[in-house]
């Protein structure tokens, strides 16, 4: 499972009745021969790979944690919403916290619950009727019992001839398990210390499971079930937005939010899909809290901008890798001449966490892909609830929808998890309509025109086919008269109604030029023309480019998956693009 990070890993087992645990800030298989565990024989383990979101990679951030009594180890996945209102509460209480992490909390609150109870499965149920947020965990007993909950994501318990594993993947039970149980959020599953598995409610009220065959493609392990990384990650997008939305804590957004109502101007810099999640932000600030920020390449901001930058300024420095050569010159020479600097990023190690004046982790979990897609929908998610911060410092948003936003995003998560696969195949058609083509347009206006820009950047980075993003109005421009039956046009139904009224004008005008049309649609019934519509789910307006995104990213893997080409390592493309500026 190292696909879902490596940083540090760490093993605790029961040995005699005592807990063992080992953490290193090295991948699990090095773990393993460092501290000769191969030939380690003892009834249970609980072992975990971490992908830091709090706290950096360092082996005291690595799981698991154990209490301060050592009678429980916990491991954990996701994030916790309620981490720092916990941390405090453990602390006044006296207890020893030694780690950054948040899911160390768990650990102690258990242990409180044990000194009163001494029944593990009633601590532990306890303790996670208290946690919020997306979140996966198991607890391992020194008297042998385990127990594992996950608030959504579902999670396996594999039996295998003389063991029992619980997993967050299916395919890891590949050699393992010819039968697995499916837990889902909100249930408990318990291997009690004689070795029974049973299954529970919050409330401890026992649910009925029949174990299913494991059938696992051998071939498709490495990558989670999948044929590649990027779908993968596309998949996890249901997911990777509540992990992130549990992860942005309240403290940095406030503070966050506060610079930028303060600053004199703010200036966003990123490169590539990060720069139009940047220029999503704009549309954000603009409408929620009056603010009108400059959204500017990285590459660009130190050849004309950075010189007019000074102290009062805020730059949003916003980067997946946090290693972009561009993004960290920018950010080191916006920081000289006195800017103030919030970073965003998916790597809380990177360089980007340190040159930053504070950070906001984008928390996705690991994106092996090169094109980038579950982390920008994740900044999707980081960027609309500071904008909806900005909005409530200046009293545009009433403090009371920040309550909310939770909400609309499990909201959001449910219905991209149920209409993804209906989503893909509908992508998949419009791939193999516009595959012949030698290039094409995408095409919005509004709030979802970075989304053309992120799209054609999708198509042409997966699959090699040229694509070009067009805001609606300037089609008519130029652009337009290149159109024919081999240049097709991705049109992105707009949210702004007066754009999407003109935009069907636009739709019917380039298929009478030949061009092969394709319309993601979210609120239009019928469409009369002849075009290949994909219908996305409707959801609140802020959260649409969210909803649109996917689309556009399934059919990007389409396109190349159909082209022939290796989707998750494009050619003469790197995941983080280091050394274009000296
Ligand atoms: C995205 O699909 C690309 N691979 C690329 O444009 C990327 O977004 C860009 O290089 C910026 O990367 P960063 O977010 O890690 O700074």
């Amino acid at each position: 499972m190292e696909f879902r990070g490596k940083d540090t890993s760490g093993v605790a087992w029961v040995e005699e009745g005592e807990l063992k645990v080992v953490k290193d800030s090295v991948p699990v298989g090095e773990l393993y021969a460092k501290y000769g565990l191969k030939d380690l024989r003892v009834p249970r383990m609980l072992g975990h790979t971490r992908y830091s979101t709090h706290g950096k990679a360092d082996p005291r951030n690595a799981h698991p944690h154990v209490d301060c009594r050592r009678r429980l180890a916990v491991v954990g996945d996701g994030a916790l919403r309620n981490y720092e209102e916990l941390l405090m509460e453990v602390l006044r209480r006296g207890h020893r916290v030694e780690s950054k992490s948040d899911f160390e909390v768990v650990a102690h609150l258990i242990e409180e619950l044990l000194e009163r109870y001494e029944s593990p499965v009633r601590s532990f149920l306890e303790a996670i009727a208290r946690l919020r947020g997306f979140i996966s965990l198991v607890a391992l007993f020194a008297d042998g019992t385990a127990a594992a909950y996950t608030s959504h994501q579902p999670i396996y318990v594999g039996l295998g001839e003389s063991l029992v594993a619980v997993v967050p993947v299916l395919t890891s039970l590949y050699g393992l398990a010819g039968s697995y149980y499916e837990v889902l959020g909100g249930e408990v599953a318990v291997v009690t210390s004689d070795g029974r598995v049973l299954f529970v409610d919050l409330d401890g009220r026992t649910v009925i499971k029949s174990p299913q065959p494991l059938r696992v493609n051998g071939d498709l392990v490495p990558k989670g079930g999948f044929p590649h990384h990027m779908l993968r990650e596309i998949y996890e997008v249901p997911y990777s937005i509540l992990r992130t939305a549990s992860a942005v804590q309240l403290k940095y957004l406030e503070m966050a939010s506060r610079m930028i109502v303060q600053s004199k101007r703010t200036i966003v810099i990123a490169n590539g899909t990060s720069l139009h999640a940047g220029m999503v932000f704009s549309y954000y600030l603009a409408e929620l809290a009056g603010v009108t920020p400059l959204v500017v390449s990285s590459s660009e901001f130190p050849l004309y901008y950075v010189d007019n930058v000074g102290v009062g300024d805020v730059v949003v420095a916003i980067s997946q890798s946090g290693e972009t050569s561009e993004v960290l010159k920018s950010v080191y020479e916006a920081r000289l001449r006195g800017a103030t600097v919030i970073g965003l990023t998916n790597n809380i190690n990177s360089r980007l966490t340190r040159f930053s004046n504070i950070y906001i982790p984008i928390a996705a979990g690991p994106e092996l892909a090169v094109p980038a897609t579950k982390t920008f929908t994740s900044t999707l998610v980081v960027l609309y609830v500071l904008a909806k911060h900005v909005g409530a410092a200046v009293s545009r948003v009433e403090r009371a929808e920040l309550g909310g936003l939770w909400r609309e995003l499990e909201e959001l998560s449910r219905m991209v998890l149920s209409s993804l696969d209906y989503v893909s195949s509908q992508a998949r058609e419009a791939a193999e309509y516009i595959g012949s083509c030698t290039s094409g347009y995408v095409v919005s206006r509004g709030i979802t025109y970075p989304l053309a820009l992120e799209g054609a950047l999708k198509i042409k980075e997966s699959s090699y086919l040229h694509a070009e993003g067009v805001e609606g109005g300037e089609l008519r421009h130029g652009p337009i008269s290149i159109l024919d039956r081999n240049v097709f046009t991705i049109f992105i139904e707009p949210l702004e109604s007066s754009a999407a009224a003109d935009m069907l004008n636009l739709v019917a005008e380039s298929a009478s030029y030949g061009s092969p049309v394709v319309l993601l649609s979210h609120s239009l019934e019928r469409v009369n023309l002849p075009v290949k519509v994909v219908k996305v789910p409707k959801t609140s307006r802020h959260l649409m480019p969210i909803a649109l995104a996917i689309p556009l990213q399934l059919l990007a893997y389409w396109l190349a998956v159909l082209r022939g080409v290796d989707v998750d390592r494009p050619r003469r493309l790197a995941k983080v693009v280091t050394g274009t500026v000296s």
